[in-house]
């Protein structure tokens, strides 16, 4: 008996440790190196299945939409699937005031109203490649670095010139991965006929806005429709009113069976960037350095647009994307830092440096440490004043406008529109207190021997008042009058380079150009050829342990499951959302939850309550993965993926199973809006529902 239990703990112990091997975002080239344990977390389909070049599978089903969001086909007549926020300035883009589609959805009712957007693309992966051999054929370990990167650049671009072929749309990219010690030759086709289908009404694609985003419990119907058109052949074609939806080699089933706590998920998408390798020198600067000091610079600029956008409404609107932006990394940011802090990161890592450094003494890789920590402390005072310079002086829109005046007239490009678009969204009051704001945070926290000497004297001219500066400027620089703006020409090039908002930006600019731009550029280039050594040892060091690369915005597998978290004592997320919970939300004097209409009545007609909206997985990723498909056991579409909790952030640092979940979209809510806000069912003809 003692003994059966004891089996049975082990059992249940080896089953708990595997259900927690969900971090990690692997190359799906490799991807046989990972199937076992994915099929062991109830995965039902093969490598082959996920990623082939022989025949069609899962990854042909999947792009990089624009560049720096995923999507996924999800018909034989190239319709795709994305994320709202991923396809906004599209919206956009085709959105006036007799049509918003921004504020009331758009829908296409037939392929004739699909609307083409200049300038995007969609990039399928046609293959990647282990090409290190070839890319450092020639090198030996003598040789220089620059002549290692000479190497490199003319192996890399002789491969990617081979691979790539324009006239069909073919591209081609060689990625160092691994810090360089690995390199691998990616090789797209670009499809460049990509229409608008169909957008919910931001008040159901941006439902919750900056007020939920990083955060559960969270409702937002985070998706935008899109179709991809070929030229008659299904390659790839400039716009033309005769191309044909493009026929994908595979596309995914959508499966309407619904998540449960516990089932397999499994994203397929583009990771932008992430730093799982780096030192405590590196974590402990981000921890408690960076973030905090940038979370506090955009608090004081959030504050003061707050402020004004409460007191009036046409401001809200103003501000309302600027806003979104500043908010966005400023709440990531939060969840990075206290992430970090709570798991202890900056230790943990301390103590495996040390495990390490024991284990380096006597090889290659002794001294490693001790020179990349000098390489930090050298790089991050300067680095520091580096990143105020942009979240202080860099913010002060006027300051802006001077910049992107200059650069335009400078580029012989007339100024009228740029002026036009900036004033449309511009309120001074704002800019004012701001102005007043970071300029004075910098000074309170920049060392000396970090501010430009010209702040200084200049500041000296004023008295030492921040408020006195702002009076002058705003009273003298010719940038505060639109139509003046608008009007300048090359002959007012003199007048705008002696405009004293001109002179603040040029001169912070010569600062970070001549003193900490060549400094920065230097340890930076030290720093990362240092992890090149360090990236391999650590492989050395731990021979057993899987090392997934670094994200790069390439392709990469997730997967996990479906589950809840706790982010806090006696608080426990259920991992499914309902539409109930966004009745529960709904306030029409709150812009961020006010709701359509129909939603409101389509509730009331009951039998909706259970609707499921969103749910919560395992799945480690990070910007990037926006719009990426998250699919179940058998390969079938259950979700797209739009966020990550905000406690669960530092997961571009470090992973913890037990704070990290990818936030996705419910596909059977997409299937809703579509249906009964949008009343595009014509869209579920092409469609294919696996159950
Ligand atoms: N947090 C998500 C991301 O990093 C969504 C951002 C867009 N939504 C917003 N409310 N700002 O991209
Ligand atoms: N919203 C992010 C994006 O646009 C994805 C969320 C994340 O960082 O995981 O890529």
């Amino acid at each position: 008996m003692k003994k059966r239990i004891i089996l049975i703990a082990l059992a249940l112990a080896a089953a708990f440790q595997s259900l927690r091997a969900e971090e990690g975002m692997w190359l799906p080239l490799l991807i046989s190196q990972r199937i076992e344990d994915m099929q062991a977390h109830g995965f039902r389909l093969t490598a082959e299945d996920v990623y082939s070049v022989n025949q069609a599978s899962l990854k042909d089903a999947v792009v990089l939409f624009g560049s720096g969001c995923t999507g996924e086909l999800v018909s034989r007549e190239g319709l795709l699937f994305t994320n709202h926020h991923c396809g906004f300035s599209q919206i956009q883009q085709h959105s006036s005031v007799e049509h918003d589609y921004l504020k009331d959805g758009f829908w296409a009712m037939s392929r004739s109203e699909e609307l083409p957007n200049k300038g995007l693309t969609v990039s399928f992966l046609e293959r990647m490649e282990d090409v290190t051999g070839l890319v450092l054929r020639g090198y030996d370990e003598s040789m220089g670095e620059a002549q290692r990167d000479s190497l490199v650049k003319a192996n890399g671009d002789a491969l990617v010139k081979q691979a790539a072929d324009p006239a069909k749309g073919v591209s081609a990219r060689v990625e160092a991965l691994y810090y360089a010690n690995q390199y691998f030759l990616f090789v797209y086709k670009v499809y460049r006929d990509v229409r608008l289908v169909g957008a919910p009404p931001s008040s159901i694609g941006k439902f919750g806005g900056d007020t939920d985003n990083w955060m559960w419990p969270r409702h937002t119907g985070d998706f935008s429709i899109f179709r991809i058109y070929a030229g008659k052949d299904n390659e790839p074609a400039d716009y033309s009113e005769d191309n044909i939806p493009y026929t994908p080699k595979r596309f995914f089933k959508i499966s309407r069976a619904g998540v449960q706590e516990g089932d397999f998920t499994f994203v397929y998408g583009c990771p932008g960037s992430t730093k799982e390798y780096v030192t405590s020198d590196e974590v402990r600067y981000v921890g408690e350095v960076s973030d905090p000091e940038k979370i506090a610079l955009r608090t004081l600029r959030l504050d003061i647009q707050k402020k004004y956008m409460s007191q009036d409404p046409a401001v809200r609107i103003q501000y309302a994307s600027k806003n979104a932006n500043v908010s966005n990394a400023w709440k990531k940011w939060q969840g990075e830092s206290k992430g970090i802090a709570r798991l202890g990161t900056v230790a943990d890592k301390q103590a495996y440096e040390r495990r390490f450094a024991a284990w380096a003494e006597g090889t290659r890789y002794e001294g490693l440490l001790d020179r990349l920590s000098a390489l930090y402390a050298a790089r991050n005072p300067v680095y520091r004043a580096y990143e105020y310079y942009t979240e202080t002086v860099r913010t002060v829109e006027l300051l802006q406008l001077a910049n992107n005046v200059k650069t335009a007239l400078d580029a012989g490009r007339p100024v009228a529109e740029l002026a036009t678009s900036f004033f449309k969204d511009y309120y001074q009051p704002i800019d004012e207190e701001i102005f007043v704001s970071v300029l004075d945070a910098f000074d309170r926290n920049m060392n000396p021997g970090y501010k430009p000497d010209w702040f200084k004297t200049k500041l000296a001219e004023y008295g030492g008042s921040f408020s006195a500066w702002r009076d002058d400027l705003f009273a003298k620089s010719l940038f505060t009058d639109p139509q003046r703006v608008a009007a300048l020409t090359r002959d007012d090039l003199p007048a705008v380079t002696a405009d004293p908002a001109w002179a603040l930006w040029d001169a912070f600019y010569q600062w970070y150009r001549t003193e900490l731009q060549p400094v920065i550029t230097e340890s930076d280039r030290q720093i990362r050829l240092a992890y090149r050594d360090y990236m391999r040892a650590q492989m050395e060091f731990e021979p057993d342990k899987a090392f997934y690369p670094d994200a790069n915005l390439t392709l990469r597998v997730a997967y996990g499951h479906v589950a809840g978290y706790s982010p806090a004592d006696a608080i426990y997320y259920a991992p499914v959302s309902t539409l109930k919970g966004i009745i529960e939300k709904d306030n029409p004097d709150i812009y961020d939850y006010d709701i359509p209409q129909v939603l409101r009545d389509l509730y009331a007609a009951g039998g909706r309550e259970d609707q499921p909206v969103c749910f919560l997985a395992t799945n480690h990723t990070s910007g990037g993965n926006s719009g990426s498909p998250v699919i179940n056991a058998d390969g079938n579409l259950i979700g797209i993926n739009f966020d990550r909790v905000w406690e669960g952030t530092m997961s571009d640092v470090v992973f913890d199973p037990d704070y990290c979940r990818n936030i996705s979209l419910d596909i059977r809510y997409l299937l809703f809006v579509v249906k009964e806000i949008g009343h595009a069912d014509w869209l579920f003809e092409e469609i294919a529902f696996a159950d």
